[in-house]
């Protein structure tokens, strides 16, 4: 089965008010577990202060993650989800009319956002194994080019760019270039298969890596994010960040979720495992899966995203007919497994 991709920027401009209903909803890549007691707990705390003001600029939330990650404070910067940091760091540091370098397709959020930002998108096609075409990327960098995003894993494939190609990457960008290393899967990433940040943004002034607390840490509905990189480069960007911006919640939240690190991880490796089983049995029904890095599968093919949808299965849907599910809930992967099987 041809692993050929289309960019899904078409459906990216549909704007969702309200969740379809459907037997399952696998269409956003979300955590099917819902917050651990613990958050739970501190949360409702949080929330019986919600008619205070957060602090007027977040220090306790990138202190926390600093230290979390070993960086200093002033290293990184937090707002409303992976996404809000985004846009935070494309009004920061490009201009209208300048160059948004992408895989295609890639996460939905980014065509938006340049279109937001007045921004060009150049959209270089994944190639035929689902990766990001970095030698084709950097012949897309040019004298307009603002940003570039690589996504590791990739969104929607799930797919992993070798970590000594990316290095190369890095080195062959200008450096007056920025660059996201968007990370919002990294947590179902085996170890070996992590990149040094450490030694990648010592080398690369103009990385910036972005992460959220919406996928492995399941915090999707309270929005937080952050970046991080070379104080120089994120001074820049915190020069945009909203007064009150990030919620007491939000704080309170992730300081629950780095205590609860082994529960968090327990999931982590269900979520893995079942992925796995379910990518195998899809193999077996003839369906070319590729291997996912992330907690969604990329099922390429005619006719599948008609198939989950007559089935009641909500996913994303590419306008090639293939769909990416959500994975690690059993039962909704058995469903989407009887729906595709019902194909061949
Ligand atoms: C690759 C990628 N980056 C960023 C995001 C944004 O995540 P959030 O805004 O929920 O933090 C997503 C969400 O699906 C994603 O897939």
């Amino acid at each position: 089965m041809s692993m050929r991709l289309v960019d899904g920027s078409a459906s990216s401009r549909r704007y969702r008010s309200e969740r379809p209903a459907a037997r399952f909803d696998l269409s956003l890549s979300e955590n099917p577990f819902p917050p651990l007691p613990s958050v739970l707990l501190a949360v409702n705390e949080a929330l019986a202060q919600a008619n205070r003001y957060p602090e007027f600029f977040p220090l306790r939330l990138p202190t926390l993650i600093a230290r979390h990650l070993g960086v200093h404070p002033d290293q990184v910067v937090v707002g409303s989800g992976a996404t809000g940091v985004a846009m935070q760091i494309i009004q920061a540091l490009t201009t209208p009319g300048s160059e948004l370098v992408v895989g295609s397709p890639t996460f939905d959020g980014y065509p938006i956002m340049a279109e937001m930002a007045g921004l060009e998108l150049v959209s270089v096609p994944l190639d035929a194994m689902g990766n990001q075409d970095l030698a084709a990327m950097r012949r897309a960098v040019g004298n307009r080019t603002s940003l570039i995003v690589i996504c590791r894993p990739h969104n929607p494939t799930g797919t992993v760019l070798p970590a000594a190609e990316l290095t190369s990457f890095l080195c062959s960008v200008p450096s007056r270039v920025p660059v996201i290393l968007d990370e919002a899967y990294v947590e179902f990433l085996a170890e070996a298969d992590r990149v040094d940040t450490d030694a990648l943004l010592r080398r690369h002034q103009n990385l910036l890596i972005l992460r959220t607390f919406s996928k492995a840490y399941g915090l999707a509905g309270l929005r937080i994010g952050y970046v991080f990189g070379g104080r120089e480069l994120i001074a820049r960007v915190r020069r945009l960040q909203l007064p009150f911006g990030v919620s007491t919640a939000a704080v309170a939240a992730v300081a629950a979720s780095y205590a609860a690190a082994p529960e968090l991880q327990l999931r982590i490796h269900r979520i893995t495992t079942g992925r796995e089983n379910l990518r195998n049995s899809l193999r077996s029904c003839g369906i070319a899966v590729p291997r996912s890095h992330a907690n969604f599968l990329y099922l390429p093919g005619p006719g599948i995203a008609t198939a989950l949808r007559r089935a009641e299965i909500t996913a994303k849907a590419y306008p090639n007919g293939s769909a990416r599910i959500a994975v690690g809930d059993p039962e909704a992967d058995l469903a989407v497994l009887a729906a595709v099987a019902s194909l061949r």
